[in-house]
């Protein structure tokens, strides 16, 4: 079976890519290379044996995304990761984020909808909640005003599949809605690779455990929390790739009891800043620096999913601690600035 997958060479796209080839999946990669490299294939060859078909290429040129389809006639399965994620960025340019994670979903859809059967996953996240009344958030809490153009992309994006889904029963579809994904590969063939200054926590912790960074700077420690520092669920990027994997294969075997299902994908611990940085700790044997500053605007005190959708429907459970997750996310530091 034929899988496309678009941003399958960024973060979370280039793991789903090997535990689809691991599963005997045919992939073809399409992606811009605008926040990822073509080096990551050989991360992926090295894991896997297998080189993955791969096509440069803009989703946001319509008639290049038609041409792809017609040439690639035998794709059973769509995984769409492409997509611009930088909350701060998306505040400066709206339209950038709105052109890059809309009219490329629209263009995709637009030619799933011709085809006799197709299945589609697409990357959400758990920001479409903002901040949840209720913890832990089960996926039919409400959907909350974006804080960001990027949020709002996740929302209007989950909106547009949703509609369409309505009126066209030759597509079925998955919405995922990620927490906080971290971690690399445990072989650290393949991991994150943030441009610039990284704006997520894991990177900046293991950036300044490396030392390129000083210090790093905890936002907030006056959150109504045990230790005043934020929540969060942070999850091993291996459990999140192998639920795309589970999750198409739930369409393709048509296992689904509606043709638009949504899923948390998280692993329902909360953690807080300072226990990330204790595990990180613990892990690497390194002291970390940092210091508590200010809030970040924008922030949500906590965030931890329900998993009992995931585990019970889906069939999929997290299988990764935080402190296996951040020690495969410092091998990966290691190796990289090696
Ligand atoms: C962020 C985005 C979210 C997006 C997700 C994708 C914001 C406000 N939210 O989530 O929309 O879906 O990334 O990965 O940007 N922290 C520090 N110091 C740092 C960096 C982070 O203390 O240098 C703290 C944050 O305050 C937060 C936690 O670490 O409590 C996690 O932050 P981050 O990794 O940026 O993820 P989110 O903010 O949860």
């Amino acid at each position: 079976m034929k899988v496309l997958v678009t941003g399958g060479l960024g973060f979370i796209g280039s793991h789903t890519v090997v535990e689809l080839q691991n599963k005997g999946f045919e992939v073809v990669i399409i992606d811009d290379l605008s926040n990822s490299s073509e080096e990551v294939l050989n991360g992926i060859v090295a894991i896997t044996g297998k080189k993955p078909e791969f096509e440069k290429l803009d989703l946001k040129e319509k008639s290049k995304v038609e041409d792809f389809f017609k040439k690639h006639t035998d794709i059973s399965g769509v995984i769409h990761f492409a997509a611009s994620k930088a909350v701060g960025e998306s505040v400066e340019k709206p339209l950038l984020y709105y052109e890059n994670n809309i009219s490329t979903l629209v263009y995709i859809l637009k030619e799933l909808s011709k085809k006799d059967k197709a299945s589609f996953i697409f990357s959400s996240s758990c920001t479409v909640y903002g901040q949840a009344d209720k913890m832990p958030i089960t996926e039919d809490a409400p959907v909350k005003t974006a804080e960001s153009p990027y949020g709002n992309t996740k929302q209007i994006g989950e909106e547009i599949i949703s509609e369409t889904c309505k009126v066209t029963p030759t597509l079925n579809a998955i919405a995922l809605r990620y927490f906080n994904p971290m971690g690399a590969h445990p072989s650290a063939e393949i991991g994150e690779l943030p441009i610039g200054v990284p704006q997520n926590l894991v990177p900046f912790i293991t950036q300044t455990g490396i030392g390129m960074r000083k210090e790093l700077s905890v936002f907030g420690g006056d959150y109504p929390t045990t230790d005043g520092t934020c929540i969060r669920d942070y999850i091993h990027v291996v459990d999140l790739a192998k639920a795309h994997v589970i999750a198409l294969q739930r369409l393709l075997e048509e296992k689904n009891n509606a043709n638009y299902e949504v899923f948390n994908l998280g692993t329902g611990t909360g953690s807080s800043v300072l226990e990330a940085i204790k595990s990180f700790e613990k892990v690497s044997g390194k002291k970390l620096n940092y210091k508590i500053v200010d809030r970040r605007p924008g922030d949500i005190t906590a965030a931890y999913a329900s998993t009992d959708k995931a585990n019970n429907v889906l069939g999929w459970k997290a299988a990764s601690t935080l402190d296996e997750a951040m020690k495969s996310a410092w091998d990966w530091e290691q190796k990289i600035r090696k």
